[in-house]
């Protein structure tokens, strides 16, 4: 670890590019850690960090970003966070996409495990629960600091539309999203409350079934907007929610995709379930009761989720 690093909480961030950079800005503004910025093109995570220094002296925080191509400038970091991989271009098909980011995700945690052994890994790069798996298996390390960045994601993008709907504060919605990540995502009306009153109190069920479709469709609907790249503001903000429930230890309750031994039915399996974040990591696993139905519909998408993983023994990564 380099001299400027030493002695205080550093995050490490593998890809540099619009979610890997905006996380680094909200971690450093918030005063939660230092930050390594580790990027494959030269210069690009070396610019980044040398910007957001340049706006300490008005952001009055004295947190320090380094941008690097090297592995050993991670050494000892408490957290890493992937975002590296290809986005996915109209022509790639989403097994071509798992097959591309499998490698590059595979190789980053290699690096990476060798230099932080002891870090608690978080997965953003897409297919999210796939990934979040691979990590899993190639840095061999304990379920407890494996986990993937989505369901605080699809939470807040639900926990939008219906404020938005009600006009109602965001603040005030708690929503409950279990499963893959994206479409295949398990909302749970019942569990999602406005200041503690259940949603299907609020609103007919026609227009929660509107709200979780748009939610489904949340990422793709800023892509069509964007027109190149994906959505980075909402996916940096919850990954920096997560990272500040571990190094703050706030015993958080969140949905993160973390590997399932058994839990909810589900065997060998990354997927997004509540769980509680502190300092160790995954804490706790939160049961939820859940009605047969969905039951039902956690278990489909565990399905859809276990057909890619089961593409990853041929790729020889593990
Ligand atoms: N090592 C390090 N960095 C890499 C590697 C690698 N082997 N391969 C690619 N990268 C870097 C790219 O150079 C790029 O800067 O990863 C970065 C990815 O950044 P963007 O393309 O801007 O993607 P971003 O919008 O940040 O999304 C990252 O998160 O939400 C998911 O689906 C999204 O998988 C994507 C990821």
């Amino acid at each position: 670890m380099t001299e400027q690093l030493k002695g205080r909480e550093t995050v490490a961030i593998i890809g540099a590019g619009s979610v890997g950079s905006t996380l680094a800005q909200r971690i450093v503004e918030r005063d939660l850690a230092n930050v390594v910025l580790l990027d494959t093109i030269e210069g690009r995570p070396q610019g980044v960090a040398l910007d957001l220094m340049e706006a300490r002296a008005i952001e009055q925080h004295d947190r320090t970003v380094i941008g690097t191509q090297n592995y050993a400038d991670i050494a000892g970091a408490d957290i890493v966070v992937i975002t590296a991989g290809r986005p996915r271009t109209p022509d790639m098909t989403r097994d071509e996409l798992l097959g591309v980011n499998a490698q590059i995700v595979a190789s980053v945690t290699r690096e990476a495990i060798a230099q932080a052994p002891n870090a608690t890994f978080i997965a953003v790069t897409n297919p999210l629960d796939v990934m979040t798996y691979l990590i899993w298996k190639v840095s061999g390390l304990p379920r407890q600091q494996v986990m993937g960045m989505a369901g605080v994601l699809d939470a807040a993008r639900f926990a939008t539309f219906v404020a938005m709907e009600l006009q109602a504060s965001a603040a005030d919605v708690t929503a409950m999203v279990l499963g893959g990540h994206g479409d295949l995502m398990v909302p749970i009306p019942r569990y999602t409350t406005v200041r503690g009153i259940p949603l299907p109190q609020l609103l007919p069920a026609e227009k929660i079934a509107q709200l979780l479709e748009r939610t489904r469709d949340g990422g793709a609907e800023i892509g069509r907007l964007l027109k190149t790249g994906s959505a980075y503001y909402a996916p940096s903000s919850s990954v920096a929610q997560m990272v500040e429930a571990i190094l703050r230890d706030r015993h958080r309750t969140l949905p993160a995709a973390i590997p399932l031994q058994g839990e909810y039915g589900i065997d060998d399996l990354c997927m997004g379930i509540p769980v509680r974040l502190g300092r160790n990591g995954v804490e706790a696993i939160v049961k939820l009761d859940l009605t047969d139905e969905e039951s039902k519909a956690l278990h489909s998408s565990a399905e859809s989720v276990r057909a890619q993983v089961q593409r990853l023994p041929d790729l020889g990564l593990f």
